[in-house]
C-alpha cells in the first residue's frame, strides 16, 4: 500500500501519519511527546524516543532505504535463521523476512500515550526461494512510555519446523565504549570474534573494548544497558527468547560498510533477544512460538 493509502485506512491526525523515505513507506507516530517510526519493510522499528528523552533506538544515519535492502539500524525482524543459512550460501543473511514488505492489519490509539500497530508476514507457498516451510507471523508493537515488541510464528506446515529468529535491536547509547551491559554473568557465549569459542562470560557489566560478536546461549529474562554519560539504564524483559546476541563491529568495519562508517558505530550498541544456534527453535505442526521483548528506560545518578 502507498503512504496515502495507509493514511486514509490508518491515519490518526496528529497521532500516526505515513510517510515515503528513500523508496519506502514509513509510520511515523507521535503521542503526548512520545516519538516512534515504523517501516512497512520489514516491520522495522527505526525509533522511539519516550517524552523528553533522548531516542533509545538508533538507526544509521546512512541507512539506505530501498525495497529488498535490509535498513541498518533500528530493530530488524531476524527469521528464520540468523547469521548466514546453514544450508544454502546464496541465502541472505539473517533471513529474508527483513528486507521483505509486511503488511500493517491493525492500529490501536486507546490506550492514553499508547499506540499499538500489528503487522504481518505470510503465509505463502513457499514463502522464500530458500525457506519451503509455510508460516505465518504476526508482529505487535506498542510505543508508548515503554516499547514492547512481540514476534509470534505460526507453522503451516504439517510436520515440524526448526528456526532460529532475533529481535535485532540497536539501542543508541553516548558511546559503546562506555555502557555496559548486565543481566549475562555466568552464561555461556560464542565467541564469532574469536573463531566461535565458547567461553563463560564472567562479568555482570560487560564492557565492549572492540568488536564484539557474541551468541550468549541460555540467558535469563532481564537484562540492562548501563549508561553513566546519559545517566539513563535501559532494561530489557525478553520472554520466549533465551539467546542474547551483543554486537558492534568496530572502527575498520564500520568504515567499510556503506551505510555505517564512522562516527555512527560508536553511537550503538546491539543487545538482540531470540532464539540462536543451539537455541534454535523446534515447532511443532500447527503450533505458535511467541518471542518478545520490553524495554523500559530508567533515569539513573
Ligand atoms: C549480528 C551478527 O547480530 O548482526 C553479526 O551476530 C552480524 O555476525 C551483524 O555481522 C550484522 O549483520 P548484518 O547482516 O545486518 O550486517
Amino acid at each position: 500500500m502507498s503512504a496515502e493509502e495507509l493514511k486514509a485506512k490508518f491515519g490518526i491526525t496528529g497521532v500516526l501519519d505515513f510517510v515515503n523515505e528513500g523508496e519506502l513507506v514509513k509510520a511515523v507516530v507521535s503521542r503526548d511527546g512520545m516519538q516512534a517510526e515504523l517501516f512497512l519493510q520489514g516491520a522495522t522499528v527505526t525509533r522511539w524516543a519516550p517524552a523528553g528523552q533522548r531516542p533509545v533506538i538508533f538507526t544509521s544515519p546512512k541507512a539506505i532505504y530501498a525495497p529488498g535492502t535490509a535498513i541498518r539500524g533500528g530493530i530488524p525482524i531476524i527469521f528464520p535463521w540468523f547469521g548466514p543459512s546453514r544450508t544454502n550460501p546464496k541465502a541472505p543473511q539473517h533471513g529474508f523476512v527483513r528486507a521483505s514488505p509486511w503488511k500493517l492489519e491493525s492500529v490501536s490509539a486507546d490506550k492514553p500515550g499508547e499506540v499499538t500497530m500489528a503487522l504481518s508476514f505470510g503465509p505463502s507457498d513457499p514463502p522464500s526461494e530458500f525457506w519451503p516451510e509455510p508460516f505465518h507471523a504476526t508482529y505487535t508493537v506498542t510505543f508508548g512510555k515503554t516499547l514492547s515488541v512481540a514476534l509470534a510464528v505460526q507453522n503451516k506446515a504439517s510436520h515440524p519446523v526448526v528456526f532460529e529468529e532475533a529481535l535485532h535491536t540497536y539501542f543508541e547509547v553516548s558511546a559503546v565504549t562506555d555502557v555496559s551491559v548486565s543481566g549475562l554473568a555466568g552464561t555461556t557465549f560464542i565467541d564469532k570474534v574469536d573463531g566461535a569459542t565458547r567461553k563463560t562470560e564472567a562479568s555482570n557489566a560487560v564492557k565492549l573494548t572492540g568488536e564484539t560478536d557474541r551468541v550468549y546461549l541460555n540467558t535469563g529474562r532481564q537484562l540492562a544497558i548501563d549508561d553513566p554519560a546519559w545517566k539513563r539504564r535501559i532494561r530489557l524483559e525478553k520472554d520466549g527468547a533465551a539467546s542474547t546476541i551483543v554486537w558492534n563491529l568496530w572502527a575498520e568495519k564500520a568504515a567499510a560498510m556503506r551505510d555505517m562508517g564512522d562516527p555512527a558505530w560508536r553511537s550503538f550498541i546491539c543487545v538482540e533477544c531470540g532464539n540462536a544456534a543451539d537455541n534454535e527453535v523446534h515447532l511443532a505442526a500447527n503450533s505458535e512460538h511467541l518471542l518478545s521483548t520490553l524495554i523500559t528506560v530508567d533515569a539513573i545518578a
